[in-house]
């Protein structure tokens, strides 16, 4: 019932994928316990250095004889516009003092470096011959796609509209992730304007299917086995869980993150740019409604997020997720603390029952 080609290349019993959640989500238990249940595990990469990434596709190995996934962030050029960091330094002070965390200078980043590390991401994992490699806000240039692949990697890029899918598969990957509006963290989207690229998975996924040969992985807002049968229905080969995953037992997500996703309802998400400078969606909290009207004046990302990471470890610290980014899909009634097993062993069994009653 499970088997496609999906399935077949990736070497997964069920088209079930763990999202790369960048930023100590995706610990090595949890990776390997989607993979050994079953599922597709993956690294959220792109926060870490080489090294800790060498590390931890060591200690997977040490846990896992499954495939797994590693996931990187394209590097996208930014604007260092330092009359919007120092506007923003300033607006974000009465946070930091309201936290009693005195006066930091955030080490900005560069876009030089962020390339330098992104390649080197690229050769720690052709090195460490990981069978996956997964991209997002963007496509890598050839010259490292054709790396990845005369190195048997298997490719698979992250689409907001149909446009971004068929230029994935116009640039050779062999699957892609269709990021529906509804999804939790942030938007993967890479050409036009962020918010015209926020299209629901029900529109989605059929109009994509329609246009490109290569197998669509759908993500955002499913939870169950419901959600994994409507988006085979329309088109998908596998789903792609953030949210679900998050708040398993084994993630590595803050405490307050998960008990504030699983007491959240349908209506408590919103999109914004005021923590990283890049479009994602999240809890609403008080730094949400604070920088509600700051949408437009934040520096681009990775900037903002630089400028907001002492708030943002302040309140955890301090016992508060008033000023966390709380990254989650919309679907957050229907979040359960569970193992990463449990959960997948759950959706399948779902699954196999509304098959039976579908046709
Ligand atoms: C906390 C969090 C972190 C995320 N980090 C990444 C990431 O590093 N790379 C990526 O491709 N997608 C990332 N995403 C997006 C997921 O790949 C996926 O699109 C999303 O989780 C699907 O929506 P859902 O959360 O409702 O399942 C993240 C999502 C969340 C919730």
């Amino acid at each position: 019932m499970w088997e496609n080609g999906l399935t077949r290349l990736l070497g997964v019993q069920y088209p079930i994928i763990q999202a790369p959640m960048a930023g100590g989500v995706t610990t090595s238990q949890l990776v390997a316990a989607v993979s050994n249940a079953g599922g597709l595990g993956m690294i959220g990469a792109g926060y870490m250095t080489p090294s800790q990434l060498r590390e931890q596709i060591q200690e997977l190995k040490s846990l896992t004889d499954k495939p797994f996934g590693v996931n990187l962030f394209v590097p996208n050029p930014y604007n260092a516009d330092q009359e919007r960091i120092a506007k923003a330094k300033n607006f974000l002070q009465p946070i930091l003092q309201e936290l009693h965390v005195s006066k930091v200078e955030p080490k900005l980043p560069s876009f030089e470096q962020d390339v330098k590390t992104f390649y080197e991401h690229i050769d720690v994992i052709i090195e460490e011959k990981v069978s996956i490699c997964s991209f997002t806000f963007g496509l890598p240039d050839s010259k490292i796609l054709r790396k990845l692949k005369e190195n048997s990697v298997i490719v698979i890029g992250t689409a907001g509209t149909v446009a971004e899918a068929i230029l994935n598969e116009k640039a050779g990957v062999d699957a892609v992730v269709i990021q529906g509006a509804e999804a939790g963290g942030h938007r993967g989207s890479f050409l036009g304007e962020d918010k015209q690229s926020l299209i629901g998975l029900i529109s989605l996924i059929p109009q994509t299917a329609d246009q490109i040969k290569i197998p669509i992985i759908a993500a955002g807002g499913i939870m169950d086995g419901r959600g994994l049968m409507a988006a085979k229905c329309l088109g998908a080969q596998a789903v792609q869980m953030g949210t679900a995953f998050l708040v398993c037992e084994e993630s590595g997500a803050h405490q307050l993150h998960k008990e504030a996703i699983i007491g959240a309802k349908e209506d408590q998400t919103v999109l914004t740019k005021t923590f990283s400078g890049k479009l994602a969606r999240g809890l609403k909290n008080r730094f949400t409604e604070k920088m509600s009207n700051r949408e437009d004046e934040v520096p681009d990302y990775p900037l903002q997020n630089e400028l907001t990471k002492t708030i943002r470890k302040a309140s955890a610290e301090k016992g508060t997720s008033e000023y966390m980014s709380l990254w989650a899909g919309q679907s957050t009634r229907l979040a359960q603390c569970l193992t990463a097993r449990q959960l997948i062993e759950k959706i399948i069994q779902e699954a196999k029952e509304l098959s039976s009653i579908c046709t």
